[in-house]
């Protein structure tokens, strides 16, 4: 019997994987596209994409869990924003493959982040974050019409963050983490309708309308002052203002109601929808103590809503 041969070590490297945020809303959206402020936390792990051996020239991205393969012409919202993303980088070829770990249309920003992390890839990095921006809008351009920036920005950018339409994003300081238990309504509504209906509303109701967002970025500006202070009651408080204001606007559901409600009776300090509502996820803020985040997720989950958990560190 002879030896067997000695092993030699491996020359296959694993392909480097690019990575971007999903964002969760915590006060401001659709104010934040009139111009208002907007405050978004990050939330990891939210998509990672990679080079894989290419199976024909050209540009395509693939999606396994999904069992599809996008490509610039075949006129899927997802073609058309990756052919968009690769025209503004100037890219011409490439095969891409990516894993989302967010539901898609929930509001947790999972095309932004896809539309980033594609973007990172095409680049080869992540140091030109002008360029990744650049491309990033473009991509989500195709799914929102005229995006605010909010996602795609969070998304690069991570943290916890101020974000204005035009003027980019700054980071608020937290004093201490937070706990966010975030559900799933189960719901899905597309996010240019819902911004849509809002523009209806300030065309129909032009006073009325604006009154109420430039309530919202009011809330906005109370919670900014009271996070560095770790003052997570006020934030509380204003997101559960910021829901009536979004209910007002008709941007809720009976579920999202029911959701909401559930989590303040388990302890939450605030629950709101975030993202663009009429479905999606809803986000509840939880005070430290590890018993009222477990009183709020079995509340949920009593719901039959699917949750996970966030925590948001300084
Ligand atoms: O639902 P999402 O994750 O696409 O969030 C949309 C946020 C809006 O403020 C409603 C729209 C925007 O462009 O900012």
């Amino acid at each position: 019997m002879t030896d067997p041969a000695p092993l030699s070590p491996s020359t296959h490297t694993p392909p480097r994987r690019y990575r971007a945020s999903g964002k969760v809303i915590l006060l401001g959206e659709h104010a934040v596209v009139y111009g208002h402020p907007a405050l978004a936390a990050a939330i990891t792990p939210g998509c990672e994409v990679w080079h894989a051996a290419p199976a024909a020239p050209g540009l395509s991205l693939t999606i396994a869990a999904w069992e599809r393969t996008f490509r610039p012409d075949d006129a899927s919202d997802l073609g058309r924003a990756l052919a968009a993303l690769a025209e503004t980088l100037g890219v011409t070829d490439a095969a891409l493959e990516g894993v989302l770990h967010l539901p898609g249309g929930g509001g947790l920003g999972s095309s932004a982040a896809l539309g980033v992390a594609c973007a990172r890839a095409l680049l080869g990095g992540d140091d030109d974050l002008e360029r990744t921006l650049a491309g990033a809008l473009a991509w989500e351009k195709v799914f929102h019409g005229n995006p605010s920036g909010v996602d795609h920005t969070l998304a690069a950018l991570g943290g916890v963050r101020r974000f204005v339409k035009g003027e980019g994003a700054s980071r608020v300081g937290l004093r201490r983490g937070m706990t966010l238990v975030i559900a799933d309504s189960g719901e899905r509504a597309s996010t240019r309708d819902m911004v849509a209906s809002v523009a209806a509303q300030v065309a129909h109701r032009p006073a009325e309308t604006r009154r109420t967002l430039e309530a919202i970025a009011a809330l906005v500006r109370n919670a900014c002052l009271a996070l560095p202070e770790g003052d997570f009651k006020t934030l509380g408080d204003m997101m559960n203002l910021n829901q009536m204001l979004l209910s007002s606007l008709l941007l809720s559901t009976e579920r999202l109601e029911t959701l909401c409600a559930a989590a303040r009776g388990a302890g939450a300090l605030g629950a709101k929808l975030t993202g663009a509502g009429g479905g999606g996820c809803m986000v509840a803020l939880c005070p430290d103590e590890a018993a009222t985040v477990a009183r709020v997720t079995a509340a949920l989950t009593a719901l039959g809503a699917p949750t996970r958990q966030v925590e948001v560190t300084p």
